[in-house]
């Protein structure tokens, strides 16, 4: 007998996805996105003099923004906002030519984004955070850096997720002379090898809550971004609602959904945010609500969670959002998987939004 692999088969590699050969090139795109190093430090010296950072972006973009205006906030001091691309036009009387404005997306061709990009350009310095070479939002911005994440297939954006925020922190380490920052994204490839090796721990995690009919994602400061994040890969490719939520703010609301039915994803790194998240987290298991905690592995607080995924425990807490999301990619992928649907074609969605 011969096997017949058509074209499909071959460019999946081996991997019965594309999303999970995806997820799994993420420590190269680590790696190639870093070399771009130089690149962002030329761009930086050219800026111009400005006072103020715009993000815009959609989707997970815009989540990638959301970690940038935590980075920059906290780490330079530089006023900094996240505005949705279609949002953006309602916006357009506070632009000045001392603000810059980031534009982030992985395909170069959202419309919102492009038509945000056209508005912003007319008044303020613009720099675009690109995947797709030479796409139309590269012919428009002022300057762009390449994400080298390479050809993304699946429709659930994860490894240019990753390579956007390689390039935020490149980009914060260079605005903010942080070489700190810059050295300490060398040791990232390794942790997140590293993480992968665990993916066994979290199928096991997914066929357990396959059948759940919402999840909560609970994150503060800079991995509140990975909250959100978290929960859109579970809504794109899973169908089932998730939603994101700073941990300080369930209090305000949402606590009054929790119960046993819902699981709850609790991101707790180690680090200055640790404590107040775990008072958090703690009111909500009081609720009787199943926890699944992603923690350092020396964590001795979270012994007792019978679901947990584990980090290396010298992660810095500024580096955690590149890292813990990579095991919520992996949730939803292997929820995604046990459900009976085909991660890399959610239904309702395109790869890129060419319309308003
Ligand atoms: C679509 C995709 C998302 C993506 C968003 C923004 O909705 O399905 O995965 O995050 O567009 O795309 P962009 O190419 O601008 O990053």
């Amino acid at each position: 007998t011969t096997i017949t692999w058509d074209s499909e088969m071959a460019e999946k590699g081996g991997y019965d996805h594309f999303m999970i050969k995806e997820i799994y090139e993420e420590p190269q795109v680590i790696k190639d996105t870093l070399s771009e190093a130089d690149k962002v430090h030329e761009i930086v010296k050219k800026f111009k003099k400005f006072d103020r950072i715009y993000f815009v972006a959609c989707g997970t973009s815009y989540h990638a923004s959301l970690v940038g205006e935590y980075l920059i906030e906290s780490q330079i001091g530089i006023p900094t906002e996240v505005i949705l691309a279609s949002e953006f036009e309602y916006f357009q009387k506070t632009l000045d030519d001392h603000t810059l404005v980031i534009f982030l997306t992985q395909s170069g061709e959202t419309a919102d984004t492009i038509k945000a990009l056209k508005i912003a350009k007319q008044k303020s310095e613009t720099l675009a955070i690109v995947n797709v070479v030479g796409s139309s939002i590269t012919r428009e911005a002022d300057h762009v850096i390449y994400t080298r994440a390479g050809p993304e297939i699946s429709v659930a954006a994860t490894k240019t997720y990753i390579s956007q925020l390689v390039c935020i922190y490149l980009l914060v380490g260079y605005l903010g002379e942080n070489q700190e920052i810059l050295t300490k994204l060398e040791e990232v490839p390794e942790y997140a090898e590293e993480l992968l090796d665990s993916e066994n721990q979290i199928e096991q995690i997914a066929k357990k809550y396959k059948d759940s009919k919402d999840f909560f994602y609970i994150g503060r400061g800079f991995n509140y971004p990975t909250a959100l994040e978290g929960a859109l890969k579970l809504k794109e490719i899973t169908y089932i609602h998730g939603e994101g939520y700073p941990a300080g703010e369930l209090k305000h609301g949402p606590l009054a959904l929790i119960d046993k039915n819902i699981p709850v994803v609790g991101i707790l790194p180690p680090g200055s945010s640790y404590m107040k998240t775990y008072n958090n987290l703690e009111e909500i298991r009081a609720r009787g609500a199943d926890m699944i905690i992603l923690g350092a592995s020396d964590d001795k607080m979270i012994f007792d969670i019978e679901d947990k995924i584990l980090f290396d425990p010298d992660i810095d807490e500024i580096l955690a959002p590149l890292l813990y999301i990579i095991a919520l990619q992996l949730l939803a992928y292997f929820i995604s998987v046990e459900k009976g649907i085909d991660p890399d074609k959610p239904k309702n969605l395109a790869k890129s939004v060419t319309v308003e």
